[in-house]
């Protein structure tokens, strides 16, 4: 699996908030790609995915702004942050997208529109991220 990553131009990962957390099937890929100290070296070694590309899409059904009581409640993207980039070396690129269920929940306007917003504006940064990175 390590080597699939090596061949790769880019490596997407899609990451729905599920629980707080990863959801398990991406949490088990995990698991593959990341053994300490058998696929990352411990110490002063160079990672061995260093400075190679990954973008992190993560979609959650509420929002976990700073200053409201939420705020650190995602354990999810500080994991692959740790794993992808910390211990295997990646440069990561996270586009972000709160508040995707509050269009079926009771959500203000206001809500609704941020979620919108946040929705067109990651498109927007995929769309420049698939051309700086995977141009055709
Ligand atoms: C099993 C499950 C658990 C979820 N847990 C959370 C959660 O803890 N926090 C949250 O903000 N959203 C949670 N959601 C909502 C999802 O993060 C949200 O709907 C996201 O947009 C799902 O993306 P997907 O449709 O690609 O799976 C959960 C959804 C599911 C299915």
């Amino acid at each position: 699996l390590l080597a699939e990553l090596l061949a790769a131009d880019v490596v997407l990962v899609g990451a729905p908030m599920y629980n707080y957390s990863l959801p398990s099937t991406l949490k088990a890929w995990l698991e593959y790609i990341h053994v300490p100290g058998v696929t990352s070296a411990s110490g002063e070694h160079t990672p061995p995915l260093a400075g190679r590309p990954a973008v992190l899409v993560t979609t959650r059904g509420i929002a976990y702004d700073e200053g409201t009581h939420t705020a650190g409640w995602d354990h999810g993207i500080p994991v692959l942050r740790l794993v992808l980039g910390s211990a295997l070396g990646m440069s990561l690129s996270v586009i972000e997208v709160n508040l995707t269920m509050a269009e079926h929940t009771a959500e203000s306007e206001s809500r609704i529109s941020r979620a919108r917003a946040e929705l067109a504006q990651a498109h927007q940064t995929a769309t420049a991220l698939a051309s700086r990175l995977a141009p055709a």
